[in-house]
């Protein structure tokens, strides 16, 4: 192992030059020189892509997440199409929560619904902690991914406790989350309890993509902007602390990302992130003033952006390089996951004119 300037410990091997920890978007997320700004889409395996469709037609979505052979092929997908500067697992927040024995499915068109939501503490407690063998299928998928993608970095993923307990304690999507918010002011030991025992599972999901050999990690809290940051602070900082600083030494960096953060991004930053995800609603100078010049930022074109004629598309994403710029690090993303709609040919035009207008020659340092 060895420490580079940002205090980080890198993994042996793959920290050789063109290895995965050397690519453009390790390099960015660790703030040093990008030969480009590396550029990813946040839900960029499946929903625009006709051969993700083909694939799911027959195969239920928890299913195809356990199926490692589905999830291999899913994963490279945007890969191969795009040109991306990194993969990202395919796999849903949810995964980690049914392996740990909550009954749920994923119903098409309405996302995760839970059989018996979380109401109780005995509730919490059928929560089981996770090993390695509740998700083995997880393991092999990256072990097999590593190995596929060669040089592009993998990036694993798990939802953040708040974001978790909105599904277990609503039962389902929510729009104003207020089933869980009941729960959060009027039983905050409860609360409290449900959101540690998540944030075990959470720790235990992506140490186990770790360990496989991903190359960085993304703590998705989607629904963290329905707090306050006064409320984000004591409801849900300590818990999302406890699974991004405890994976401080695991050499790979964390990204932090919720949407409708613009109040949080501060606080998001110091619960341990390396990067910080920023949605549409805050430009990409305005997110570094609030989260600090020693964290790296990632995201910020709306989705919907994409929706648009290209010359609406390629004015967004001129201005997002150029705000991206008062960063230390820049990672190209939306601000949101890719809408279902977006025409594939469009984001494989992103990823080029993000590399064109970014490129830096050798000789101009
Ligand atoms: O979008 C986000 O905010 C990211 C976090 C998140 C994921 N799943 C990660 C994910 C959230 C909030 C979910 C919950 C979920 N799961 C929903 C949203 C429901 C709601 O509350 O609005 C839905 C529809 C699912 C089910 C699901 N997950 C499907 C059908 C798919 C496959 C294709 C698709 O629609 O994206 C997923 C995949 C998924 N969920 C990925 C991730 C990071 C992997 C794909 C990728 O990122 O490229």
């Amino acid at each position: 192992m060895t420490t580079d300037t940002t205090g980080t410990v890198a993994r042996d091997g793959d920290s050789r030059p063109g290895g995965p920890a050397d690519s453009p978007f390790i390099r960015a997320c660790r703030r040093r020189p990008v030969p480009h700004t590396p550029v990813w889409f946040m839900r960029q395996a499946g929903r625009s892509l006709p051969e993700y469709r083909e694939i799911r037609a027959s195969v239920p979505m928890l299913e195809s997440c356990r199926r490692p052979e589905l999830v291999t092929e899913i994963t490279l997908q945007p890969v191969r199409r795009h040109g991306v500067d990194a993969a990202i697992l395919f796999s849903d927040i949810v995964v980690p929560v049914a392996a740990a024995g909550i009954d749920l499915d994923i119903v098409p068109g309405t996302g995760p619904v839970v059989a018996e939501p979380i109401r109780t503490a005995a509730d919490v407690e059928r929560i089981r902690r996770i090993t390695r063998d509740d998700v083995s299928y997880v393991d092999e998928a990256v072990r097999q991914l590593v190995v596929e993608l060669g040089d592009t970095p993998l990036i694993g993923f798990a939802g953040a406790p708040f974001t978790l307990a909105s599904y277990l304690v609503e039962g389902g999507p929510s729009r104003t989350h207020a089933k869980t918010k009941a729960l959060m002011y009027g039983d905050p030991e409860l609360w409290h309890a449900l959101c540690a025992r998540l944030a075990e599972v959470t720790l235990a999901f992506l140490r186990v993509q770790i360990e496989a050999g991903v190359s960085a990690v993304q703590l998705f809290d989607s629904w963290a902007g329905a707090l306050s940051e006064a409320d984000y602070r004591r409801f849900v900082l300590p818990h999302s602390t406890t699974v991004l600083s405890g994976l401080v030494n695991s050499g790979v960096p964390r990204i932090h990302f919720g949407v409708g953060t613009g109040e949080l991004l501060g606080a998001m930053g110091e619960a341990g992130a390396d990067v910080v995800g920023v949605d549409w609603r805050t430009p990409l100078d305005v997110a570094t003033g609030r989260i600090g010049a020693d964290k790296a930022v990632q995201g910020n074109l709306d989705p919907c952006v994409l929706l648009a004629p290209w010359p609406v598309v390629e004015a967004e994403v001129r201005r997002i390089l150029e705000q991206g710029r008062a960063a230390p690090g820049h990672v190209f993303n939306l601000g949101h996951g890719v809408l279902p709609e977006t025409d594939p040919e469009v984001l494989t035009r992103v990823v080029a004119l993000v590399h064109e207008l970014s490129s830096r020659r050798a000789d101009q340092g």
